[in-house]
């Protein structure tokens, strides 16, 4: 039998946003992946399965082709490099901003710049673009607390509406990158099975650009 076509999804809100779409594309889970801990699903179309990763996980299963397509955030894209993927389109969800950020009057005595963030790679770039000698520290989350305690001067995260910021006494700072989920697909996957891949695109564009005119 042939293998089934699998879309690398993550759980949470781009989950949420992305199943309407999907369910547009005449695929839906057959059972409730929110409250399963299953982590590969069986669809209403016939040879395509859903398996559900951690998003920096998603580049490297499709990379690799483990998975033949994705759906994950452009911050892991700039983050964990797009290499070996095709990005056919963007989703226009999850919409977000990748910012730098920190106490609007910080007064640091130390030499270089400490910058903390789960972005490393992103933010790197970033300083260096600028010209500014900065040092990076890893995190995995709860970036803001990093200048609360002094470990950080500033931080690179992501900015929705600016709530959490503000509620820790902070404010974003630079622009870096508009975010949203784009759908990403191996490259040899792209020729192998290019019928139904491309079908799946044409269908998934034509709800975003629907979900888009709803809008406004
Ligand atoms: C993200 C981000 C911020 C927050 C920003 O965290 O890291 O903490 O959302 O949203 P806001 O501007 O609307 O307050 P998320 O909740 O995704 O959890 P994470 O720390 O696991 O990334």
């Amino acid at each position: 039998m042939k293998r089934p076509l699998t879309i690398a999804l993550t759980k949470g809100r781009i989950l949420k946003e992305t199943l309407p779409l999907l369910n547009e594309a005449g695929i839906a889970p057959l059972e409730d992946i929110a409250a399963s801990r299953k982590l590969l699903f069986d669809t209403t179309l016939d040879g395509v399965q859903l398996v559900i990763l951690r998003g920096s996980d998603v580049p490297t299963y499709v990379r690799h082709g483990a998975a033949d397509m994705g759906i994950v955030g452009k911050d892991m894209l700039l983050e964990f490099g797009a290499e070996g993927l095709y990005e056919p389109l963007d989703l226009k969800i999850a919409q977000c901003k990748l910012m730098t950020a920190g106490f609007l009057d910080s007064h640091s005595d130390r030499p270089r710049l400490r910058v903390a963030s789960k972005f490393v790679n992103i933010a790197r770039r970033h300083y260096a673009a600028k010209g500014v000698q900065a040092d990076m520290i890893k995190l995995y989350g709860a970036m803001e607390l990093a200048p609360l305690m002094d470990l950080a001067d500033e931080i690179v995260d992501i900015v929705d509406t600016g709530n959490t910021l503000r509620a820790n006494g902070m404010a974003p700072l630079e622009h870096i990158a508009d975010i949203s989920s784009r759908l990403v697909v191996n490259k040899a996957s792209m020729r192998t099975r290019h019928d139904l891949i491309s079908a799946l695109v044409q269908k998934l564009s034509v709800a975003v650009d629907r979900r888009g005119e709803e809008r406004g």
